[in-house]
């Protein structure tokens, strides 16, 4: 196969939901398709339970087994997927966003009962900055739902994208019959019984009696519904739905494994294989010659005896090899990779070669921090791995003396991982950690103690935001920051960052100081 062939034959693509949607059921039975057996425990123990938030053991148990199902990788039908895992547990919203970064389309499964929930909306967000290519599954159609016309009407308020259904249920719950395919014109029926697929049945015309004959009096409101569908919502068009304009819709049930290959065919077909990816300097084809790639992710210190690191790199183009020299742009050196490893299902195995859409674990000692590029040689910086406003603050100070050291690597390397972010304040050098999620503070102190032998104390500091400040306006930003000095800081970058304490205090800043932007996201480069 030429290079150009395997990448037009990749799809890398993330799933996000609210937790309990079904994200886990749906990976699981697209693994399966894959021929990707064995993986219904790796997947389904990869969950951080509900259960499980204040048992600490169990999320390092978790985070081991969560190396293996970062990405996961099956051949389809001719196709080379890669799934890459987001977690769905709140508190780790900032690993989601930046692996969606990393994604080049998305599939968002929706509760049917439930309909979109706040986690998927934040999500969207992210999607929505990017202009990601979503398509949206409905699940749990063998549970009484909300009227599927309803549902549509709040995805695409709550969503803020124009659905376009592609499947069309029939009842839901003990009444549900099953989904007739738009985009293929046919219809399959839901059997409760019998987890195995069944025949997709064509039918070209809607209005023959022979739809009578499989769904008895559904016929006449399946086709109403139908010629509603096809009057309010657009045709499905490709490239609406490459520029984020449009969302497929489909329905099904993930735990009864049905509307699942539906939707796994037409995604192969309509998603996307790998998009440019912008860097500074200029937008980066994956067709190119030349090998680029980032990392969005690191995971670390596995084996607390071994400082083992696995960084993840995204291929935007050429091709990456084995035992090749790549530069290291950050650290302007030339670095060469004896055992990089891909992930196909469960597996981690050394590999030869990659393409464009794939990722590739590289074992790190340190060499690497979240958003930093390699290439061929080229000096080139990635966009686009954004820091998010942290919404939790507190002041980290060392609590053992003789551990000073330790404790300053800890945080310095956690902070690479991108576990949380450290903010200075600028007036008195008091060192600051924000994160999205309060759970964060705990994996911080048991790594901190654990991985690095350092104690630290927590000060808990009321604040309501933390946000970039920039301005065209150098005079205005000074006096800005020397009226606000207490509350100034320098993120691990050195980019200037305002600590609000309110909301109130944040629109008075915003309207007294209208030349400053005030950013709630930061691109890590
Ligand atoms: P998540 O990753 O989005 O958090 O959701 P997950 O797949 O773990 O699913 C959450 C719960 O919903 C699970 O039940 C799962 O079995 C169930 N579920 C998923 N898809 C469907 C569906 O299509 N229909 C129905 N009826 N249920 C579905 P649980 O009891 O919480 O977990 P488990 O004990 O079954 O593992």
């Amino acid at each position: 196969m030429t290079r150009e062939e395997e990448i037009k034959r990749r799809r890398t693509f993330g799933i996000i939901s609210h937790p309990d949607a079904g994200k886990t059921t749906l990976t699981e039975k697209l693994l399966l398709f894959g021929g990707a057996i064995n993986v219904a425990g790796a997947v389904k123990s990869n969950k951080i339970k509900k259960t499980a938030t204040s048992d600490f053991m169990e999320i390092e148990r978790q985070r081991g087994i969560s190396v293996a199902t970062s990405v996961m990788g099956f051949e389809y039908e001719g196709y080379k997927i890669n799934i890459l895992d987001t977690p769905g547990h709140q508190d780790f919203a900032e690993d989601t966003f930046r692996t969606l970064t990393a994604c080049d389309s998305v599939i968002i499964v929706v509760d049917s009962a439930k309909g979109v929930e706040a986690q998927t909306r934040k999500l969207m967000q992210v999607c929505r900055m990017r202009k990601t290519p979503v398509i949206v599954l409905v699940n749990k159609l063998d549970r009484i739902g909300r009227d599927p016309f309803d549902l549509m009407d709040e995805i695409e308020k709550e969503l803020q994208i124009q659905v376009c259904p592609l499947t069309w249920p029939i009842n839901s719950g003990p009444d549900f019959k099953g989904v007739y395919n738009i985009y293929r014109k046919n219809l399959s029926l839901y059997r409760a019984d019998i987890q195995s697929i069944t025949e997709a049945i064509d039918f070209e015309d809607i209005n023959t009696p022979e739809l009578d004959e499989q769904i008895g009096s559904d016929a006449d409101t399946l086709r109403e519904h139908l010629e509603l569908v096809d009057g309010v919502y657009p045709p499905f068009n490709n490239e609406e739905y490459f520029d984020a304009e449009i969302a497929p819709v489909f329905f099904g049930s993930a735990l009864h494994n049905f509307g699942v290959k539906e939707l796994l065919d037409c995604f192969v077909e309509i998603a996307p294989s790998p998009l440019p990816t912008k860097a500074i300097e200029r937008v980066v084809k994956p067709m190119e010659e030349e090998f680029t790639g980032y990392i969005f992710k690191i995971h670390a210190n596995m084996d607390p005896n071994h400082r083992n690191r696995l960084a993840f790199v995204k291929v935007c183009s050429g091709k990456f090899e084995r035992n090749t020299n790549y530069y290291h742009v950050r650290m302007g050196k030339k670095m060469k990779f004896s055992s990089p490893t891909a992930f196909m299902a469960e597996k981690k195995s050394i590999i030869d070669e990659a393409y464009p859409g794939d990722i590739v674990g590289l074992p790190d000692n340190g060499n690497f921090k979240i958003g930093d590029t390699i290439t061929g040689g080229e000096e080139l910086h990635f966009k686009g791995l954004p820091s998010f406003s942290p919404e939790m603050f507190k002041y980290i100070d060392n609590a053992d003396p003789m551990k000073y050291k330790q404790l300053a690597k800890g945080i310095d390397q956690l902070m690479d991982e991108g576990v949380a972010q450290l903010f200075t304040l600028d007036f008195n050098g008091r060192k600051l950690i924000g994160t999205v999620g309060a759970l964060q503070f705990e994996v911080i102190e048991y790594r901190l103690l654990h991985e690095y032998g350092a104690s630290c104390r927590w000060t808990p500091m009321n604040m309501y935001k933390a946000c970039w400040i920039s301005s065209d306006d150098q005079e205005q930003l000074e006096n800005f920051k020397k009226h606000k000095y207490q509350y100034i800081a320098k993120d691990k970058h050195g980019n200037d960052v305002f600590l609000a304490e309110s909301q109130y205090l944040l629109q008075m800043a915003q309207s007294n100081y209208p030349k400053i932007t005030f950013n709630f996201t930061s691109e890590l480069v």
